[in-house]
């Protein structure tokens, strides 16, 4: 490629130096030329030399330059490929790459620190281009702009470049894409640049006035959210409403029909569950665990599923193998003849070749023979696959209709509407469409709302499209739109047009959004084109944009994330922006954050959370970005923090919020008590929501139970554990270790019964807790409250303490790995003790069990060994029983509660006797 490319070029610049040379229209002309190669123009060329320039083709040169440019282009495949892998060899492949990428791909593939040089043959080119646009060749400068700011070509990122390229042109001849690039980056600040809300709205205006969708897109949004400008929703649906109509323009552009508008957008953290990992963030969890769960990540199981029943004759599977051919969900290619060879394969069961009912078709297949028909006609009425062809689809919609098939139905009656292949007639057309309604089709719905509508009756239409848009017919929506807005048959209401507008203009993604491009450059890892595509997504308005933006920009993961067992190597996708300056701009990450969750992303409001409560921590590193130089700033951001956990809690039932809010009181952050005993309620709230929580949260809770019995052994202050009634020393100061663990495990036992009592207690609201800080007046209460300052600061702000301060970029990475790895450690170990106790306070209950056991077995014997008259040997038995209720059991030491049965007893239980397996279960263990 680079050879050809080097071989074409230099025959080119050669051709062109020789035209210079041997063609000379005059002295000027020549030096014109020969400056055109040179880069270095030290003075703005007169008249004369543009004047030749631009008769003597000087931008044919460009154009030439540009399509050699384009053979030097790596050819990405930006096609859609499956998001997740196929086959056994494909999985395996897919996790290789993932652990390749953990292993050494941490970094985005281009390292701009080093900015690359401009070197060889596309120096060359760019030299040439720079002299044609010093001629105002306003193509020479696109291509300038375009190439620094996409990196087209191999041409390193250069936003300053881009933006300075840009204006040149935009001043030239108002060129709108420069434009709105110019808004973009003025919005943004995109790469480092100087960011202007005022300049990117007076961009973007231009733009739109010159029709510019993209601008117009930007437009809509910010003055329906109010960003950079004060909110206007008149603004907002006038903006929404160009694009609708351009998209609906473009949608009846298509074969009878409409053209079909294939969604790629989609939060990629969603595919790896969330930006808390399966199960901790509410888009996969609660009520959205199983709907998530299908889409993205199950369909190649389904399909192989399908596949199987397929082979096994379930016709069922077959059509919706069509289907899915013919639809194609995301990732998927559409293949129209594989759909075709699905739907004949159904129909050819059903129907002879002369079009009757094949008398040996299998019962029961009408109703999928008839859907089958109404596909294959669709694909002949629009041409897909096949040749478009009027009469044969009429044909086949007819032989759906027979099986009272909704969707040929609705063909047929797009046919009689529009008059395709017969002549037009309304009234047939209606009747076919509200049969297909009545079926509740929502196409059929929508389309029969429109005839409604051209017949006048707006109530009845409006009652159709209504049911329509339930179903997501972007038809409808855009009429509902247009009826709220102009106020026709209902109240006007500009906020409810706003928001159906803006419905369909995201649903014409294809229109004004790449989100192809970004998602197939993250899928490579190549996650600065990824972000650079995403970004005006983003402006555009749409939440998973913005949401995908944030996620590339969050510089570290949550503070105090639900612990997914901290292995780096687990949260593989997350780029490391450290390494990339253009990922780095915590700031736009915050707003990001703050427009998805405006826009109802749950997740994004607890990131918000996260974000505030790191920069209120003061040994944030953050702060050197958001200068905050009093303490008040710090404790209005923890506010905000609380705030976002507390509504994502709230109205959200986000676990993880329960949790922050439950680490929030156990530490006592900001303007949060410490409080074990809310910390507690929260952390069971957090599992009530979110079973799959239940390892962080045990962990947690044991970890709060260490804490608040050590507090309570060690008379610490905070509410929860405090032991009231036994206060004498003795009891607070435990000198083995068995005693420690049974203190624990009373603690652990009471701590539950005093849960009610505890409740009444903190509603009368005595604040008598104070903050951990200070030393208690008891022997061992500095011991606790040295231990929850240092962990309290461990955890604040990502290790904030364990962090050079203000260095965030420069420290190494091993920080954040080292944060999460100590966690991990503190939790493993915290596991560990808990493994141990819990198993002690089993052992111990089953050691109580066992002795009621006992005691009830030696009632029974006794009562038989009276019975029987053999009274010898029972009394001393019932004695040693009771030596054994006195004696304290040592729970570690003896795990089963109770040694060999046989020795205390002197005898083997027999088989059959309750004791015996007893005895089994407990030789098992030694
Ligand atoms: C802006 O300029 C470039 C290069 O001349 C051109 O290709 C593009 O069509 C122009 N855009 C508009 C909206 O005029
Ligand atoms: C440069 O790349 C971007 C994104 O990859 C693309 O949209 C644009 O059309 C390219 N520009 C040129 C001049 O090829």
């Amino acid at each position: 490629m680079a050879r050809k490319f080097s071989r074409i070029f230099t025959i080119l610049l050669s051709l062109f130096i020789a035209s210079a040379i041997l063609i000379p229209a005059s002295r000027t002309s020549t030096t014109a030329r020969a400056e055109l190669v040179d880069t270095q123009l030290d003075s703005r060329p007169d008249e004369q030399q543009r004047q030749n320039y631009w008769a003597q083709g000087g931008n044919d040169i460009v154009h030439e330059i540009w399509s050699v440019l384009r053979d030097f282009e790596p050819t990405w495949k930006d096609s859609v490929t499956p998001a997740r892998p196929t086959g056994l060899l494909g999985t395996v492949w897919h996790y290789t790459r993932i652990i390749f990428r953990a292993l050494f791909m941490n970094t985005p593939t281009r390292d701009d620190n080093d900015a690359p040089k401009v070197k060889g043959d596309l120096k060359k080119g760019v030299d040439s281009l720079k002299a044609a646009a010093s001629f105002d060749d306003p193509d020479a400068m696109f291509l300038l702009a375009e190439m620094n700011f996409y990196g087209n070509f191999s041409h390193p990122r250069s936003f300053e470049t881009a933006n300075y390229w840009y204006r040149q042109l935009a001043d030239l001849d108002g060129n709108a894409t420069a434009q709105y690039m110019l808004g973009l980056m003025y919005a943004t600040g995109i790469g480092g640049l100087e960011r202007d809300q005022a300049k990117a709205l007076l961009y973007h205006t231009f733009a739109a006035e010159q029709g510019n969708i993209k601008s117009e897109m930007t437009l809509a949004y910010r003055y329906h959210a109010g960003i950079g400008c004060p909110r206007s929703c008149d603004k907002a649906v006038s903006y929404y409403k160009r694009v609708a109509d351009k998209a609906m323009t473009y949608w009846q552009s298509g074969p009878p029909g409409g053209n079909s508008f294939v969604r790629n957008s989609y939060r990629w953290v969603e595919v790896d569950g969330g930006i808390y990992g399966e199960g901790a963030s509410v888009s996969s969890s609660g009520p959205n665990a199983p709907r998530d769960g299908i889409t993205a990540a199950h369909i190649d199981y389904v399909l192989d599923y399908l596949d199987t029943k397929e082979r096994q004759g379930d016709f069922n599977a077959i059509i919706t193998l069509g289907k899915h051919y013919y639809e194609a969900p995301r990732g998927y290619k559409r293949n129209f003849r594989k759909a075709q060879r699905q739907f004949m394969k159904i129909a050819r069961v059903y129907w002879t070749k002369d079009g009757k009912v094949s008398p040996k078709a299998p019962k029961g297949i009408e109703r999928i023979a008839g859907k089958a028909a109404a596909y294959i006609g669709r694909m002949l009425l629009r041409g897909e696959g096949m040749e478009q062809n009027f009469e044969k689809a009429q044909t086949w919609f007819k032989r759906g209709i027979a099986l009272g098939d909704s969707f040929a139905q609705y063909h047929m009656g797009l046919m009689y509407r529009d008059g395709l292949g017969v002549p037009q007639d309304g009234a047939r057309a209606g009747t076919y469409l509200k049969a297909a309604a009545e079926q509740s089709l929502p196409l059929a719905q929508s389309a029969l709302g429109v005839l409604f509508l051209d017949q006048g009756d707006i109530d009845t239409a409006g009652r159709y499209f209504e049911l329509a848009a339930g179903a997501g017919v972007m038809e409808s929506f855009y009429y509902l739109a247009e009826l709220t807005n102009q106020g026709v048959g209902r109240e006007r209401n500009c906020g409810l047009a706003a928001a159906y507008y803006k419905v369909v203009a995201e649903r014409a993604e294809v229109l004004h959004s790449s989100f192809v491009e970004a998602n197939s450059a993250y899928e490579r890892g190549d996650f600065e084109r990824a972000y650079v595509a995403s970004i005006m997504a983003a402006e555009h308005g749409y939440e998973n944009a913005q949401a995908n933006v944030a996620h590339l920009l969050d510089y570290k993961t949550s503070v105090i994330s639900l612990p997914n067992l901290g292995i780096p190597l687990l949260s593989t996708k997350k780029p490391s922006p450290k390494k990339s300056k253009l990922l780095n701009d915590p700031y736009l990450a915050l707003v990001y954050f703050t427009r998805s969750a405006k826009q109802a992303n749950v997740d994004s409001l607890i990131k918000m959370g996260d974000y505030y409560l790191s920069l209120s921590s003061p040994a944030s590193a953050a702060l050197t970005l958001f200068p905050t130089d009093d303490n008040g700033e710090a404790k209005s951001n923890l506010e905000k923090a609380t705030t976002c956990y507390t509504t994502a809690a709230e109205t959200h039932h986000s676990a993880q919020a329960l949790w922050n809010l439950g680490w929030m009181h156990e530490n006592g952050i900001g303007s949060v008590t410490q409080d074990f005993h809310m910390a507690k309620r929260y952390y069971d709230l957090a599992l009530e929501m979110n079973k799959e929580a239940y390892l962080p949260v045990t962990l947690a809770l044991a970890k709060l139970r260490l804490r608040s019995w050590w507090n309570g052994v060690s008379g610490g202050k905070v509410n929860g554990i405090k032991d009231e009634e036994g206060d004498d020393e003795e009891q607070r100061r435990p000198k083995t270790w068995i005693e420690w663990v049974n203190r624990f495990l009373d603690a652990a036992e009471e701590m539950d019964a005093r849960e009610a009592e505890a409740l009444a207690r903190e509603r009368d609201g005595d604040d008598e807790l104070l903050g951990y800080a200070e030393p208690g007046g008891m022997a061992g209460g500095g011991g606790n409250a040295e231990y929850a300052d240092r962990h309290a600061h461990g955890q604040q702000g990502g290790g904030g303490a364990g962090r050079v301060e203000g260095d965030v970029y420069g420290a190494d990475e091993w920080d954040e790995i080292d944060d999460g790895l100590i966690e991990s450690l503190i939790i493993i170990a915290l596991a560990g003790a808990l493994a141990l106790l819990v198993y002690a306070r089993q052992a111990r209950q089953r050691g109580l069990e066992e002795e009621r056991r006992q005691a009830q077995h030696q009632n029974q014997n006794q009562n038989q060994n009276q019975v029987q008259g053999f009274a010898q040997g029972a009394a001393p038995q019932q004695q040693h029983q009771q030596e054994q209720q006195q004696q304290p059991p040592i729970p570690g030491h003896q795990p089963e509660g109770e040694g060999p049965p046989g020795q205390d007893r002197g005898m083997f239980p027999p088989p059959g006797d309750l004791d015996w397996n007893n005895w089994v279960a407990g030789g098992i263990g030694h």
